[in-house]
């Protein structure tokens, strides 16, 4: 089978503050396509970190009255400890304030400098800390007497200083020629429109360094300048590659990016600038930027400033990780804001988990212990509604790869789901309690399928879930190592005969 490279990255977090559940879900939701692809025989590489710089950081070490190093080195270990708990399968975990990226920033500016794409002048316009990001006047408001971000709500201060600028204006045509060219560049496709929008409405010259503070990459050979950390945090997807050695195996395996998760509050960095740059740079822009909604908490979006912060590792403590992911995972659909509360994930660890995907596996493990000494065999030919299941779930598998390659969770999930249902459906049709007596060949064939099923719905689950499903596999004598999709194009998993060993409860359920 073939075997392809697939480079896929969380945005690095900016170590300001304790992890939040929004933090959580950009993570999963990375980490749910890392591991499918990896379940998908491809060779996988998958970044996270931390966004160290900037007055942001800055000033919030500031007030811990720490270095902003220390300050940065204790925060940075709370979202490493945070992928550790996510369960993240990721394959390096960089910092931006490692040697390796200061290299990278370095060399990108020079490039940038050599093909004439940045000019000195002065800046004068509005800057939020909070975003990191300038603003247009049309994009101010005021509310009583202070002056507010209307994209994201922050509150923005006027700056004047001298500073280094991308021409960015330069780039507006090439921009839009990219996206018309790369269809697929920015999913879901409502957030290609609003780039597109933005882009067609006029692009201007963007600040790429501030001069009033020192926290961060200097540009080389004009050290009172500081590098715009979005210049700077953006490359750390090239640092970790180990870039600018461009003939360095990471970087020739893994560059372009095949996919960056972010936020939606973050698309204009990654869809406007961050192609603007490579390709000023003359490096190849990643394939897909997939921008995901947001976690709302009472319908506003959780941040620090409002208060309203679920904390990822309190449900897991109490709910359990793979229950959390799950939930993140189906509740919030494609692209868009999905509202969570305590109530809704309960309803769905019941209805989905525990009543649906954990008792499929629990009746059948169970009544094969009892009733067959823990092992079953196919028999000669399929009866006419072995087959209808079977039809049934090949069709629903048909899309799965497509559902993921558009990163269209919501549609896996849902086919996924409906197989277990399918398969519960077969099992209460086929009666194979009946069987007992009078068909033991036929009641073990009917077993067969139920598992063979089961196992089929495990790996399909296993990015989701890899912690309840490897239980469920291990428990059908299937190795990690033989986990994977293979079966997607017709290979069997199973021999003639299978052999269980016994399955603990999958899921609590709750009232
Ligand atoms: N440091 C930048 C990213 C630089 S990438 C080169 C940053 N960091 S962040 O910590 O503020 O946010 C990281 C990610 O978490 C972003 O994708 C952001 O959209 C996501 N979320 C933060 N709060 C969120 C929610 N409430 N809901 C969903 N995701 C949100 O931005």
């Amino acid at each position: 089978m073939k075997q392809d490279n697939f480079y896929i990255t969380t945005p690095i977090y900016y170590p300001s503050g304790k992890p939040h559940m929004g933090h959580a879900y950009s993570s999963i939701i990375a980490d749910v396509f890392a591991r499918f692809k990896k379940n998908d025989n491809s060779n996988v590489f998958f970044l996270t970190g931390t966004d160290e710089h900037g007055l942001k950081i800055q000033n919030a070490a500031k007030k811990e009255n720490m270095d902003p190093l220390m300050y940065c080195n204790k925060i940075s270990k709370t979202f490493k400890d945070l992928s550790i708990q996510l369960n993240l399968s990721n394959d390096d975990f960089i910092r931006t304030t490692e040697k390796r990226h200061h290299d990278a920033v370095k060399d990108l500016w020079s490039k940038l400098i050599k093909s004439g794409d940045i000019y000195l002048s002065k800046y004068k316009g509005w800057y939020s800390v909070s975003d990191e990001a300038y603003y247009n006047e049309d994009e101010i408001i005021e509310k009583n007497g202070k002056k507010f971000s209307s994209f994201s709500g922050s509150d923005v201060e006027w700056v004047e200083e001298e500073s280094f600028f991308f021409k960015l204006s330069a780039w507006e045509k090439r921009l839009l020629e990219f996206y018309k060219k790369n269809k697929k560049f920015i999913l879901p496709e409502s957030r290609r429109n609003e780039v597109i929008q933005f882009v067609k409405s006029g692009l201007k010259d963007l600040s790429i360094s501030r001069t009033s503070f020192s926290w961060g990459i200097k540009v080389p050979e004009k050290n009172d300048h500081i590098i715009y950390v979005w210049l700077d945090a953006l490359t750390n997807y090239l640092s970790a590659l180990n870039y600018p050695n461009t003939s360095d195996k990471l970087f020739k395996n893994f560059w372009p990016a095949s996919l960056h998760v972010i936020g939606k509050d973050i698309l204009r960095f990654h869809a406007i600038y961050w192609p603007a740059f490579l390709l000023a740079a003359n490096i190849e822009p990643p394939r897909r930027i997939f921008s995901h909604g947001w976690i709302l908490s009472d319908d506003e979006k959780m941040s620090k400033s409002k208060g309203n912060i679920l904390d990822p590792l309190e449900i897991i403590d109490n709910y359990g990780i793979d229950e959390l992911r799950y939930y993140l995972m189906k509740e919030v659909s494609h692209g868009s804001d999905g509202s969570i509360s305590l109530k809704n994930l309960q309803t769905c660890i019941n209805s989905d988990l525990a009543n649906n995907y954990g008792n499929l596996c629990q009746r059948v493990f169970t009544f094969i212990k009892n009733n067959c000494n823990s092992k079953v065999k196919k028999a000669k030919k399929n009866s006419k509604s072995d087959q209808e299941l079977i039809t049934k779930t090949n069709d629903l598998m048909n899309n799965l790869r497509d559902d993921m390659d558009n990163q269209n969770l919501n549609n896996y999930i849902k086919s996924v789901l409906k197989i277990s249902f399918l398969t519960n459906k077969y099992i209460n049709d086929e009666e194979p309690w009946k069987l007992k007596k009078t068909d033991v060949p036929q009641m073990n064939n009917i077993l067969y399928l139920a598992l063979d099923q089961i196992a089929k719905i495990s790996i399909l689950l296993n990015p989701l879930m890899p912690k309840t499903t490897l239980k469920v596999l291990h428990a059908l004598n299937i190795k990690n190592n033989l986990v994977n999709n293979n079966f997607l194009n017709g290979k069997n998993i199973f021999d003639e005969e299978i052999k269980i060993k016994e399955l603990s409860i999958l899921f609590k359920k709750y009232t």
